[in-house]
Formats: structure tokens, sequence, C-alpha cells
């Protein structure tokens, strides 16, 4: 592979607090040994309309603490087509690019892995998805930020529900994951967290609540990803009103505010550190793989695999999280 000159960076599906220090971390890094970079707004729909400009080290002053991303995301039918990942090489070689970083999640990575794999394009990736659900890392971006974002918010739940003697259903994000769940739901002591990853078994729950109201223990909190099988917290609470018609139930849905806000220090750092790592990659000729955290070393992970599945949920920690709700 011939070395890398000007590389391109985009992010693409949902944004993920921390990604504007990816960014921030891809550019200094480029510039820092000599390279061009171009930053593409909105992911691989922008790609593919050529809407790309060359980036310089002030480009990304004052992004590090700020959520959201300064390139914008999107989520590019186009793309997963033949005729527009051929557009997208097109406009990379207009503006002579030899490079590709990547930052999402594993949608993302099956397009990049998909476009590299057709031009022979250099590419890597970096997980940025609130949702910490890709393989072959422990930590994708924004994930720290939005399991904080959602503990705050059930603590101040749990006060009104403390004060009303009832019963909450707190619905988070997490289509196909309940990292964001499981998290929160331990770190706020949730008395029931649902998983996509779990069959819900609503007996066992319509049984706790049935003991609770009996001895006079109200207050519960329930924690849901919305990607539960059961339902999110809408469906949860008919069936338990349905049930338990005397029960008072509320359920918050906490939505896109997990997405956004300040990312916190640790999404900071691995964010720049898997930016800084990315760059280095793609100059030591590396391709098709994924940048990653494993036992707090950066890891490199083929994009092949990173794609392969979702990661599991710890089920020590799925364990522990019933036996200290008891
Ligand atoms: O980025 C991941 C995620 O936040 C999921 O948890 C959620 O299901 C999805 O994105 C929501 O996507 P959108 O913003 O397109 O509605």
């Amino acid at each position: 592979m011939k070395p890398i000159k000007k590389l391109a960076v985009l992010t693409s599906g949902g944004d993920a607090p921390g990604m504007n220090a990816a960014i921030r971390a891809v550019v200094r890094t480029a510039i820092y040994h000599g390279l061009e970079v171009f930053g593409v707004r909105r992911g691989f729909e922008g790609l593919i309309e050529g809407d790309l400009f060359r980036m310089a080290t002030t480009d990304v002053s004052n992004i590090i603490q700020r959520g959201g991303t300064i390139l914008k995301t999107a989520r590019s039918r186009e793309f997963t087509r033949a005729e527009g990942r051929k557009k997208a090489y097109e406009q990379l070689q207009k503006h002579q690019i030899d490079g590709l970083i990547v930052i999402g999640g594993d949608g993302s990575f099956r397009g990049a892995h998909t476009f590299s794999d057709e031009f022979q394009f250099p590419s890597v990736g970096i997980p940025g998805t609130i949702d910490n659900d890709i393989s072959g890392t422990d930590y994708t971006i924004g994930f720290d930020t939005a399991v904080n974002t959602a503990v705050e918010a059930i603590d101040k739940i749990r006060d009104t529900a403390e004060a009303h003697d009832r019963l909450f259903i707190v619905e988070v994000m997490g289509r196909d994951a309940g990292y964001i769940a499981l998290n929160s739901g331990i770190a706020c002591g949730a008395e029931d967290i649902l998983v996509p990853e779990e069959i819900t078994d609503m007996n066992k729950i319509m049984q706790r609540i049935r003991f609770d109201n009996k001895r006079k223990k109200l207050v519960r909190i329930i924690v849901v990803a919305e990607g539960d099988d059961f339902g999110g917290a809408l469906a949860l609470q008919k069936k338990i009103t349905e049930q338990l018609p005397d029960v008072e139930i509320r359920a918050a849905i906490l939505g896109h505010i997990q997405r956004g806000g300040a990312p916190h220090y640790f999404d900071r750092v691995q964010a720049s550190r898997m930016g800084y790592a990315a760059v280095n990659a793609l100059r030591e000729g590396k391709s098709q793989i994924m940048i990653g955290l494993q036992n707090q070393q950066i890891t490199l992970t083929p994009f092949s695999q990173a794609i392969k599945g979702h990661c599991p949920l710890d089920p020590d920690l799925l364990e522990m999280s019933v036996v200290l709700a008891t």
C-alpha cells in the first residue's frame, strides 16, 4: 500500500457525545504528520454528494467539550447500493484522497467494509454509538456520557416516585442492546431491568409488583430498554394497569436527551485516543480495521469481526442486578 497523503473523516449513524473529540484528534494527528485532511459533512450521504472541505487545526478548536458532531451525520440508504458507493469513490478520487476514517456504529462499518473491499480503499473505523454494542471493543464513544445522562434523570424520577409512592417505568435508548438499561439500572438501584438480550418474564414482574403492593412498598423503578421484546415503557404501563388498575404508574421515555450534551471526561479521552490511533493505523498501512479499547488498551479488530454480531451483555452483571434488587 502507498503511504497515505490525504485522508477524509466522517461521522455516520446516530451521533454520540465525544464524536467531536475524535474528529479533533484525527485532524490534529494527521496534520502533525504532514497529511492533508478533508472533513465530510453528513456521513456517506455527504460523501456521495461531494460535500467535503479541507480542514485546518483551527477548524477543530473549541469542540472537544461539545456534544453532537461538527461534521453532522446521517444514515445513508444510497451508500447501501453499488451505484452510491461508486459515486462516493469518484468523489474521493476527484480530491485525490487515499484514506478514509469512519466514526460510527456497526451499520457504518458494514458500509465501510463493503466499500473498502470493492475499491481496495484504505479505511479505518472508530466506534461511536451510545449503545456500546460493537464486537471487538469494550467501549464505544458516547456510551459513558449517555449512561450518566440516564442516571441523572432516573435519580430525579426516584425523588418524585418516593414522594408520591408511585411505580415508574423509565425507557432508555437501545434498540438492540441493553447496555444503557443495565448500567443505568444498576447505578440507580432499579427494581427491574428489562433488556432486549433477555426474554421478559411478565408474570415474574407482576408477581413482584403484587407482593410489593401487599406490603405497601409502592415505590418501584423499572428501567426498560426501548428494544425490549415486551415493548417499551408504554406497553408495560398498559399491561400492568390492565392487571392492577389501582397501582399508580407513570412512564417516562428519556429519548434523545441521552444522545446530546457535553461529553464526560472518559468519552473525551478515549475518543482522543481512538482518533489518534486511527490516523496512525492508516499511516502504518492498516486497513479494514476498527480501533477498539480492550482492557484499557487500544486494539485493532478487522471490520469483518466487528460487524459480526452484537457484543453480549456480561451475564455476571445481569445476575448481580437481580440479586441486588431483591
Ligand atoms: O445511536 C443509537 C440509537 O440512539 C439507538 O439507541 C436508538 O434506537 C437509535 O439510535 C435512534 O435513532 P434515531 O435518532 O434515528 O431515531
